[in-house]
């Protein structure tokens, strides 16, 4: 059997570990940031005060979800949301997140 350089392994190992930093996991942002306490993922809206996420992203699009976790009140001046205070990235994959659910 023809051995692997180490060096080749490290570069495979190092890749990996970059690629999952850079990506940065909308759904834990979605736990951190205290989403789970207003809003329930799936359709069932559960008791939360937020509506519930789940198909979120067949109603509203990319551009809108984006903007609401900028700043909700763009789209309701009165929102009970409060903003969220994320980094361009995680607002990013968030919104991916969002519109798996
Ligand atoms: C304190 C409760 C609260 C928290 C925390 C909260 N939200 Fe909300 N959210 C709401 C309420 C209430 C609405 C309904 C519209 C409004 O008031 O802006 C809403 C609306 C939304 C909508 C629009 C849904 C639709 O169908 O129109 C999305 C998407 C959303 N929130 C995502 C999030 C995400 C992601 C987080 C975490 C970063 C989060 N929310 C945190 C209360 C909350």
């Amino acid at each position: 059997m023809k051995k692997i350089p180490y060096q080749m392994m490290a570069a495979v190992l190092l890749t990996l570990c970059f690629a999952s930093l850079a990506h940065a996991d909308g759904k834990a942002i979605f736990s951190a940031k205290m989403c789970a306490t207003c809003h329930s993922s799936t359709t069932n809206k559960s008791g939360k005060p937020g509506p519930a996420l789940g198909g979120v992203g067949s109603r509203r699009s990319k551009a809108w979800l984006t903007e609401q976790l900028k700043n909700p009140k763009t789209h309701d001046p009165a929102s009970a949301m409060p903003s969220p205070n994320l980094s361009a990235p995680d607002i990013e994959a968030l919104v991916q997140y969002l519109q798996s659910l």
